[in-house]
């Protein structure tokens, strides 16, 4: 508590079995932290509450929100954490809201705002933040705990949870992750000590002397569990038996089994309402309304209070007020002995009589989900809700659980097709990507009506993909598309678009397969007009087949213009199509403009999905200029997205969604670590990722191939390093001509040259051959590379000198580097020290700027070699800036404040300080004003980014 007060938040998990005392710790912690000044927020899991969206996290937050008034309310949710206000709205609220649709998922923004809502609060005052029965929270709130737990330690706030470890709780995965996190303290309670049951007991039986062995049978019958010795002290009482071994004998074994047997006896005594009235609160859930209670009970309002009051004084329930058990062990005890039908029942009426009060749908619906169906369709409507309002929170695997009940209860519906559709779409959003294919599959085969049908069979073919069965899609739509041929053309062109991205990207597709994805983009070779989805699929294959890079992106700006044509849903696979297009044909301008756009858009929506793919995809795009730290934040950035998409839990259909992007994503951390110098810690990255060894046919692979292949040559372990890289050539061969991608022919000449120069030529070659009809001039500079390294000496210069000159005007800053030194050091190699030092000094430089820490070095040796007596560093000037002082310098420029740029950059106000500090020292000045003459504002373009080399 001292340290988060002190600004430095932690996570500590209280573990143990049921009945151990976390509770009572709990209430113990929360005491002293108001007394010493905190606020105290706080929530508890619940049975019944597992389906309840972001409920836990409502019962954090939103009693602070609703005892602020309208001007506090809205100061705490402006800006960041806006997408949170509708979400904490309490109620009906949930009923509200638009209608679901492909980017119906929000589970990034949620996330995002309810992170920017405890910040604040705990700006105000240092927070105490307590989860009770943790193995009971809704999976979305357990993703924002985890969210919350990585950003804790610059934020006042200790985040406190009591778990049952051992509960076979749903959502095992992600609590797990929370206490695992390494920052998290784990305590871990055991039972009572025979001194502590003594002072128990004593307290309990202070007017009575205590029998001979009393304590000790006291302690060994119950095994020292808090819970079972107030229990056995409540049994003893009730029978009025004196403290003694004999009588502790009668009430006999005490284990949690036979809490139910010494309840029922319990109840034994009272009139059967009782027994009535806590059933039905078991049912209810915990803290049940009263007159709801009653009403569920059957029961008039005086019988009712005649009830409570027996149920309080046998130590049952805690209180008239809201009808809650003592212990949750309780409440479990008489819910476990209910007849299943009988439960059933109840909660089919219960969930009416939840209705009929107002209650939030997903309160409704979770009663629904434990009643029987059958076949009534004013359930299917508020299911149907219910999975619309969990969508819209970023639940989509809440959504799918309300979904199939739905269709359960509407065995023969008409709208059967449309929930199909629904479900699958959750499951994809879900990652459930197996289950999607067969539902959406289920959908298409019922469905009647033509757009519906092309709609969800564009769904189809991604499950299919993601669930790595892309050769399947062909088959699975050719039946519509040859019904849409005849009555929507339009459409059918879509779906053979959809095909043919999906044979496109699985490097197993034979050859002769493949020629249908040519036939689909011949007009768009030919230069014809043809719809935007056709355009960023033809950019895309004229990428692979080499073809010059001026004509990809073109074909891809065409595809850019036209981008509001296409249907919302093939939207996504569309933009995907048309970033890797001008990526790596070096489109840059437009592919940074529309990757920021995305982000952003992402961000702003809140697509965990589309947060992932654009991250991704960035990332690649700032490895490729040389921003080395934005493409490590980026990538980064994108691996906690993986984690906090709704995905595959233990028991759960796992898929490789996950396994898909972070391939791409480790892949430029790999490349990005080589560059640093710190092949070790690349290494560990790839096994701790389990990706050492992996391998796929899908296009996506190849990036990890290729980076791990960088890393094996960059270890010396040459065999390796050039069996991988000959092996990704040969797979993608037929498929993928073009360098652009993987440079695998350059990377295994260099890595060959040693052994076998003849080789390493010709593969050098042949891949400078490829990169002169390409014209694009990062990966025309590698193949330069590559050739000079693996040619004589005489070649070496001419051909690096040629290097150098062609990334001259490209803002690839790092190759443009590495070829500088390369150059340089083939110029020393010579004799010419003088023009080899100027080539080296450039290179050195370009190096630190990029953060490429082993070139530079690599350079300052060569410079040595040299005769010079290198700078260790670029030490002043704008270049000597680190990227987070540049990056905080920049807002700094843009006129936000300290605070505004920590919660920009989720760092704290005191880290901004020390940054900017640093940041006066090196460019030498002492206000923000003048930082504005050394650093570009928010109008001007970045002159490191702002360079387009088009094509
Ligand atoms: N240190 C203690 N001193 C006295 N009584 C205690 C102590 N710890 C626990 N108890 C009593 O034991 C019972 C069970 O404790 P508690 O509710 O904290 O357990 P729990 O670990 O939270 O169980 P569950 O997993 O079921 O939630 C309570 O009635 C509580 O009052
Ligand atoms: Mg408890």
């Amino acid at each position: 508590m001292a340290r988060a007060k002190a600004g430095t938040g932690a996570v500590v998990a209280l573990e143990g079995s049921p009945g151990i005392g976390k509770t009572r710790l709990l209430r113990a912690a929360m005491e002293r932290a108001s007394e010493g000044g905190m606020a105290v927020l706080s929530a508890r899991g619940g049975q019944m509450e597992t389906e309840f969206a972001f409920g836990v996290a409502r019962q954090l937050l939103e009693p602070v929100l609703l005892a602020a008034d309208a001007g506090e309310r809205g100061v705490l949710l402006e800006g960041a954490a806006a997408p949170a206000a509708w979400l904490l709205g309490g109620g009906r609220a949930d009923r509200l809201g638009e209608p679901v649709g492909g980017g119906g998922d929000r589970s990034f923004a949620t996330l995002h705002g309810l992170y920017w809502l405890t910040a604040r609060l705990a700006a105000r005052t240092p927070l105490l933040m307590v989860v009770d029965d943790a193995h009971w929270a809704d999976q979305p709130s357990l993703r924002f705990l985890g969210y919350l737990a990585h950003r804790l330690q610059a934020l006042p706030v200790l985040l406190l949870v009591a778990v049952r470890p051992e509960d076979p709780g749903a959502h095992g995965l992600l609590l797990t992750e929370l206490v695992a996190d390494p920052e998290a303290d784990v305590v871990r309670l055991g039972p009572f000590t025979l001194d502590a049951v003594r002072t128990l007991v004593h307290d309990a039986f202070a007017a009575s002397p205590l029998g001979p062995g009393f304590v000790r049978d006291c302690w060994t019958t119950t095994g020292g569990n808090p819970f079972l010795v107030t229990q056995l002290i409540a049994a003893l009482r009730a029978q009025h038996a004196p403290p003694t071994s004999a009588a502790v004998e009668q009430v006999g074994e005490m284990g949690l089994e036979t809490v139910s047997r010494w309840i029922n006896l319990r109840l034994a005594g009272l009139p059967p309402a009782a027994t009535e009235l806590a059933a039905a609160v078991a049912v209810l859930g915990d803290g049940a309304d009263g007159g709801q209670a009653a009403r569920l009970a059957g029961l008039d309002p005086a019988s009712c209070d005649e009830a409570v009051d027996g149920l309080v004084s046998l130590n049952i329930l805690r209180g008239a007020e809201d009808l809650a058990f003592v212990h949750p062990l309780v409440c479990w005890a008489i819910y476990a002995q209910l007849p299943l039908r009988r439960r059933a029942r109840g909660h089919r009426d219960a969930a009416w009589l939840l209705w009929h009060a107002g209650a939030a749908v997903e309160r409704v619906a979770s009663h629904l989900l434990a009643a029987t169906p059958a076949g009534d369709g004013e359930v299917v409507e508020i299911l149907l809700d219910a999975a619309r309002s969990a969508t819209r929170k970023g639940a989509p695997d809440l959504a799918v659980r309300y979904l199939k009940r739905a269709l359960g209860e509407s065995a023969r519906d008409a709208s059967r097709p449309e929930m199909l559709r629904e479900l699958g779409t959750a499951e994809q959003n879900a990652g459930q990507f197996t289950a999607a294919a067969e539902d959406l599959r289920r959908a298409l085969e019922c469905s009647n009506d033509m757009a519906a049908k092309i709609e969800i069979a564009f769904r189809l073919r991604t499950a299919l993909v993601w669930s790595d069965r892309a050769h399947e899609v062909g088959p699975a739509l050719g039946g519509v598309i040859a019904e849409a041929a005849e009555r929507d053309s339009e459409g059918a062109l879509l779906l053979e678009a959809a095909v043919a991205g999906a044979l496109q990207v699985d490097l197993s597709t034979p050859r002769e397969v493949r020629e249908r994805v040519r036939r689909v983009v011949a007009p768009a070779f030919a230069g014809e007009p043809v719809p935007p989805h056709i355009s960023s699929l033809a950019a895309v294959e004229a990428l692979f087949a080499n073809e010059p890079a001026a004509r990809v992106v073109r074909l891809a700006e065409e595809a850019a213009r036209g981008w509001y044509q296409a249907p919302e849903f093939a939207r996504g696979p569309m933009r995907a199509q048309l970033f890797v297009a001008l990526i790596f044909a070096e489109g840059h301008a437009l592919a940074r403009r529309l990757l920021d756009d995305d982000v952003e858009d992402a961000h702003h929506h809140g697509s965990a999905a589309q947060f992932l793919n654009a991250a991704v995809l960035r990332s690649t795009l700032f490895h490729r200029l040389g921003m080395l730290a934005e493409a490590e934040a980026d990538a980064r950035a994108a691996l906690e997205a993986v984690h906090l998409q709704p995905g595959p839990g233990p028991s759960r259909d796992v898929q490789p969604a996950h396994s898909l992007h972070a391939p791409m994503a480790i892949a430029v951390l790999v490349d990005t670590l080589i560059e640093r110098g710190k092949a070790r810690d690349a290494e560990r990255l790839l096994t701790e990722t389990g990706l050492a060894d992996a391998d796929s046919p899908l296009l996506l692979f190849s990036f990890l191939i290729g980076a791990r292949a960088r890393l094996r040559a960059a270890q010396g372990r040459m065999p390796e390093a050039i069996k991988d890289l000959l092996a990704l050539g040969a797979r993608l061969e037929g498929a993928v001509l073009t360098p652009a991608l993987v440079p695998w022919r350059s990377r295994a000449a260099l890595a060959l040259v040693a052994e076998d120069a003849g080789a390493a030529r010709r593969l050098a070659h042949e891949e400078l051959g490829l990169a002169r009809a390409f014209g694009a001039p990062r990966t025309l500079g590698v193949a330069l590379r590559a050739a000079a390294l693996t040619g004589s000496p005489d070649e070496q210069v001419d051909l690096l000198r040629e290097a150098v000159a062609v990334l001259e005007d490209s803002p690839a800053r790092l190759e443009q580097a590495r070829s500088l030194v390369e150059l340089g050091a083939a110029l020393r190699r010579k004799g010419h020290r003088s023009e080899a030092r100027s080539a080296l000094e450039r290179g050195m430089d370009g190096g630190w700027s990029c953060g490429a820490t082993a070139l530079a070095q690599r350079a300052c040796a060569e410079l040595r070699a040299c005769g010079a007596r290198p700078r260790r560093q670029a030490l002043t000037g704008t270049d000597a800036l680190t990227d987070a002082e540049r990056r905080v310098a920049e807002l700094a420029v843009q006129g936000l404040t300290n605070r505004q740029i920590a919660q920009t950059l989720v760092i704290s106000p005191g880290t901004v300080e020390t940054h900017l500090r640093h940041a006066f020292q090196k460019l030498d000045i002492t206000s923000r004003r003048q930082l504005a003459e050394h650093l570009p504002g928010p109008e001007q373009p970045a002159a490191r980014q702002g360079k387009s080399s088009g094509s």
